[in-house]
């Protein structure tokens, strides 16, 4: 059985951008039984934007809520909390000493992030992001890492660090296979498509959530920009329409050419009522599900966690023992 690991960050409302790029396909992959699947919520790394106490719990039984209605409620699927497995963070010490100074600094997340936070902002935690990734990786032996585009170079960093420490210590972790879909790996923001549609924004006109009503999203979608011209036709020098033709053809399942010729000499105005009305038939289900885990009473979260603690604590301290045992700490 070919296992899979991949996270979602509990940093706020999470968006068309992270269903699109990785949580459509994880649910997917949940229900192949040739698939064990790792999914969790790393809510240490949310320490990195030192988020309210009760903020944070809320959004982490939250993104386990969407996890599980974008469909990660299988037998094989194991949800978990990354803090509910102290391993992760041990691994993370152990790791920081198989990875250099040079590999971070070349982490364009952290040049962005700590770009616009400033001196004060460029916290350690911030730093080592990328380490605790390896490790959360690296625990599980995972074969694939289904992740959004941003998130290739830290896979990749954590292929380097596994390497690195299988050559000075023999065979120990499976170097994991990042996996990034040809469509809607980066979806782009719907006012500014030169940037990633992300929840750190603070303007989220051009960013739907996943929890944004129907009125809310039809009207994100006919602001939207646009680019000169008329035709809905993907281009490089139409950066904007090309974004809402991707959306529509991950969520249709239509090829972007075969959209083109649908909507050849029909201006935008009607592409996007049809792509307003189809981003709305998707996510409704999945909203509707959404609210019912999150009601008080509803211990669906708490079984999925507990199902997925023990398997992944299973699997995370027998690596850990293994790591600990080669480097004379055990
Ligand atoms: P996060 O929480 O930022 O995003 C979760 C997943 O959603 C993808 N994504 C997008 N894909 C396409 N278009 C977008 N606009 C967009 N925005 C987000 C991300 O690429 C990601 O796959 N560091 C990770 C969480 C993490 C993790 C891990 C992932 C922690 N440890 C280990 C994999 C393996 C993060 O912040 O993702």
């Amino acid at each position: 059985m070919k296992r899979v690991v991949s996270g979602v960050k509990p940093t706020g409302d999470l968006t068309l951008g992270n269903y699109l790029g990785a949580m459509k396909r994880w649910g997917e992959m949940s229900a192949d039984p040739e698939l064990e699947c790792f999914l969790f919520v790393p809510n240490l790394h949310a320490l990195t934007v030192r988020p309210d106490p009760e903020e944070l719990r809320r959004n982490s039984r939250a993104a386990v809520a969407w996890l599980l209605a974008a469909g990660a409620d299988h037998e094989h699927t194991y949800l978990f909390m990354q803090s509910q497995v102290p391993a992760h963070s041990e691994l993370t010490w152990i790791l920081n000493n198989y990875a250099t100074v040079g590999e971070l600094n070349r982490m364009t997340q952290f040049k962005d992030k700590s770009q616009k936070l400033g001196a004060e902002g460029q916290l350690v935690g911030l730093y080592d992001y990328p380490v605790m990734m390896a490790a959360d990786v690296l625990l599980y032996d995972a074969d694939e890492v289904p992740v959004g585009e941003d998130q290739k170079q830290h896979v990749e960093l954590t292929r380097d660090i596994a390497t690195r420490f299988n050559n000075v210590h023999g065979e120990t972790f499976k170097i994991p296979k990042p996996t990034v879909q040809t469509e809607g790996a980066r979806i782009m923001d719907l006012q500014d498509p030169t940037r990633k549609m992300s929840k750190s924004d603070a303007d989220l006109s051009g960013c739907i959530l996943l929890e944004d009503d129907e009125k809310v999203i039809r009207k994100k979608i006919m602001r939207a920009v646009t680019d000169s011209g008329s035709q809905v036709a993907a281009a490089a020098d139409k950066p904007a329409v090309t974004n809402l033709l991707v959306i529509m053809s991950v969520l249709s399942g239509k090829p972007i050419d075969e959209l083109e010729q649908k909507y050849a000499g029909r201006g935008y105005g009607d592409f996007k009522e049809d792509l307003a009305e189809l981003v709305v038939r998707t996510l409704k289900p999945l909203q509707r599900t959404y609210t019912q885990l999150m009601k008080p009473g509803n211990d669906q979260i708490d079984k999925a966690l507990e199902h997925g603690w023990w398997r992944a604590s299973e699997l995370a301290n027998a690596k850990l023992g293994q790591v600990k045992e080669l480097l004379g700490l055990m």
